[in-house]
């Protein structure tokens, strides 16, 4: 474990606006007290933190995942795991593991708003790391984004891009559990390895193969489901080569996060030659419906159907590089900072 102030109250805030892809310069760490609380607050002690491509659009001054827009200077919003040290709120005990909006620092005071969207962490005997994974948010895209938009049935091709991220190893699971067959696309032969041994029938290196020829070739009879989560040209040769009644499912289009000019499909009009649909998802939209996602796959990790694939970062002080790496697509599964060691790790 990487030490720091443990007697502070560790932050990372926004120095400047990044430019391409987040560099060390563009963040400022800084030292405050460890708050105090009053009655209806908590205090909790950051164990894990979420690395997401969204926080770079937090650091941009976007508006988006229903979280207020930053200015230069405020702590970074993210999402983490800690424990409860100090309660002064009835429904929140000294002891309990919550993951909620903790944002990039080492303690957390809270009046515990909706908008901070706590969740208890049950005892599933497993590191609380999994609050971020499998049973958090990046778990319940691929859940409600794969299910309840792709609509999967049996036998059906599944083309999933970004397959060895953090929602990707989520989905390329889950599709298996339905039946499905299933082709991955990720950037390295190691990562394409990952996700065969996570069940994948087709595998694409982007980065090496040629995606068109690639897609024509594993999916002669056309892809039922795509499950998007790079957007651009993959984007646009899945949509040439859909099925009939075939449906696109829009996650996330990170290829194209660090370019000024939005990317738009010119082909979009394939969707009418083979009855197929496009959908959108947000996962705080499915927010009365978590519980479920939770239970189902909670017992698909019992069945040892879903492992969850988590690449840890080490340390406080390597956040701003962990963020940067995500977008060198250095992490395989979701990627996160241990801050301090947990419940069940080694
Ligand atoms: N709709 C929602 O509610 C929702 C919720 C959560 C996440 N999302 C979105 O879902 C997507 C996946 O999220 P995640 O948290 O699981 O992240 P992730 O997949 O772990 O993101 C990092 C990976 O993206 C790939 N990547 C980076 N740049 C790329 C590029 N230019 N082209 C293609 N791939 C690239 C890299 O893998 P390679 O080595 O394979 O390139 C990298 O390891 C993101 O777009 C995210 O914004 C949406």
């Amino acid at each position: 474990m990487i030490a720091f102030n443990e007697q502070k109250n560790c932050q990372w805030r926004i120095a400047k606006r990044p430019n391409g892809n987040v560099k060390e310069s563009d963040f400022l760490y800084d030292e405050t007290e460890i708050p105090t609380i009053e009655n209806g607050e908590i205090l909790l002690k950051t164990l894990y933190l979420n690395i997401a491509p969204v926080m770079r659009m937090y650091m941009s001054g976007e508006s988006v995942a229903n979280e207020a827009s930053l200015n230069i200077g405020d702590v970074i919003h993210g999402r983490g795991v800690a424990e409860v040290i100090k309660s002064k709120h009835p429904s929140y005990h000294v002891g309990e593991i919550h993951q909620g909006q903790i944002g990039w620092q080492t303690f957390k005071k809270s009046k515990v708003t909706t908008a901070e969207k706590f969740r208890k962490i049950k005892d599933y005997k497993l590191p609380y790391s999994i609050g971020l994974s499998t049973l958090g948010m990046t778990g319940f895209s691929a859940y409600f984004g794969f299910i309840d938009c792709g609509k999967p049935k049996k036998n059906e091709t599944v083309v999933i891009s970004g397959a060895a991220g953090g929602v990707g190893t989520n989905v390329v699971q889950l599709a298996k559990i339905y039946g499905c067959r299933v082709i991955g696309i990720a950037g390295s032969d190691q990562k394409c390895e990952l996700i065969e041994a996570l069940g994948c029938d087709g595998v694409i290196n982007y980065k090496k193969e040629n995606v068109r020829n690639s897609i024509e070739a594993l999916c002669a009879d056309g892809i039922d489901i795509y499950f998007d989560n790079v957007g651009g040209e993959i984007l646009t040769i899945c949509l040439d080569n859909l099925a009939k009644k075939s449906r696109v499912v829009l996650c996330g289009s990170i290829s194209e996060y660090l370019n000024d000019k939005p990317f738009g499909p010119t082909n979009y009009t394939k969707l009418r030659k083979t009855n197929s649909l496009m959908q959108g998802f947000f996962v705080y939209n499915y927010e009365d419906q978590f519980h479920v996602a939770e239970k189902n796959l909670a017992r698909w990790i019992q069945e040892k159907k879903i492992k969850p694939i988590e690449h840890m970062f080490d340390g406080f002080q390597n956040m701003p590089k962990a963020l940067a790496s995500i977008y060198d697509g250095k992490n395989s599964g979701v990627a996160m900072c241990r801050i301090r060691k947990g419940p069940y790790e080694n």
